[in-house]
C-alpha cells in the first residue's frame, strides 16, 4: 500500500491547551479511512495541522512529503484538500461559479471543464441548479457543493469534515450515497464524522479518537462489532 498520508506522534493544541497527545494514522493511496470521535475529541484540531494551520509537534507526511511549516495553500496545490465543518461556499455565487473557484489551480481549461463534468455527474443536483445563487440551496445542497468544489482542485486527497453535520436525516442518506459513490471512483478520502454507524457504511476501516488521542482502530467490519464501539458510540 502506498503511503499517502502519514502522521505520527502528533500532539497540538491552542495555547497552553494541549488537545492532541500524540496520534498515529495512515491513510494509503486509494483508500476510505475514518476518524471517529465524539464531540471535542480533536478531530478538526488534527484536520487544522494537516492543512497547515495549526503548528503541531511530531510528523506528518503527504506523499512523502512532510507538512510541518508548510503553507495552507501549498499543501492544497499539492493535492490534499479539505472540505471543512462550515462549508464555506459563496453564497451571493451561482452553483457554477462557485465550483470553478474551485477549479482554479487546475492549469488547463480543457481540464477543468472534464474535472466539472465529472462533478456534475457526481451530483445531478448540482447540475441542475448551475445557475442557481448557491446560498439559496438547502444546507445538503449547500454541502454537495462544497464537496464539488474541492473536487474541482482535483485532490489525491480528499478530506471531508462531518459533512452531516446540521443536516435532515433524508439529506443525510443522499449525501452519503454521493460520498460512497465519490469512494468507488478510487479517490482517496479521509472522512471525519461523529455519526459513527454512517460513517462505518462508507469506509473500510477507521481510527477512533477519544480525548485526542487514538483509542481504537480496526476494520469498520471490527469497530462495528467492538464492544467499546457499541457500548460508546451505537448505544447497544
Ligand atoms: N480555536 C480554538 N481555540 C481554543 N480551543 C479550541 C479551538 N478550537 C477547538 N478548541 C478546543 O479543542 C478541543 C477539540 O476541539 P475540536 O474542534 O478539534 O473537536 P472536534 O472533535 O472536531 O469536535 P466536533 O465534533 O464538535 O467538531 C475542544 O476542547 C475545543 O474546545
Ligand atoms: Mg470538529
Amino acid at each position: 500500500m502506498t503511503g499517502m498520508l502519514r502522521v505520527s506522534n502528533m500532539t497540538a493544541g491552542y495555547g497552553a491547551l494541549r488537545v492532541l497527545h500524540g496520534v498515529d494514522l495512515e491513510v494509503g493511496a486509494g483508500e476510505a479511512v475514518a476518524v471517529l470521535g465524539a464531540n471535542g475529541a480533536g478531530k478538526s484540531t488534527l484536520l487544522r495541522c494537516l492543512s497547515g494551520l495549526l503548528a503541531f509537534s511530531g510528523e506528518a507526511f503527504f506523499l512523502e512529503q512532510p507538512i510541518s511549516g508548510v503553507a495552507p495553500h501549498r499543501i492544497v496545490r499539492r493535492g490534499l484538500i479539505q472540505v471543512p465543518e462550515a462549508r464555506h461556499i459563496f453564497p451571493d455565487l451561482t452553483v457554477l461559479e462557485n465550483l470553478l473557484v474551485g477549479g482554479t489551480a487546475v492549469p488547463h481549461r480543457r481540464d477543468r471543464m472534464q474535472v466539472l463534468e465529472e462533478v456534475l455527474a457526481l451530483f445531478p443536483i448540482l447540475a441542475e441548479r448551475r445557475r442557481q445563487q448557491a446560498g439559496t440551496m438547502s444546507g445538503g445542497q449547500q454541502q454537495m457543493l462544497a464537496i464539488g468544489r474541492a473536487l474541482m482542485g482535483k485532490p489525491r486527497l480528499l478530506i471531508l469534515d462531518e459533512p452531516s453535520l446540521g443536516l435532515a436525516p433524508m439529506v443525510v442518506r443522499e449525501l452519503y450515497q454521493a460520498v460512497r459513490r465519490l469512494i468507488g471512483t478510487g479517490l482517496t478520502v479521509l472522512l471525519v464524522e461523529q455519526d459513527v454507524t454512517l460513517a462505518l457504511q462508507v469506509v473500510a476501516r477507521a481510527y477512533v479518537l477519544e480525548g485526542g488521542r487514538v483509542a481504537l482502530t480496526g476494520s469498520a467490519t471490527e469497530l462495528r462489532e467492538s464492544t467499546h464501539v457499541r457500548e460508546h458510540y451505537l448505544g447497544c
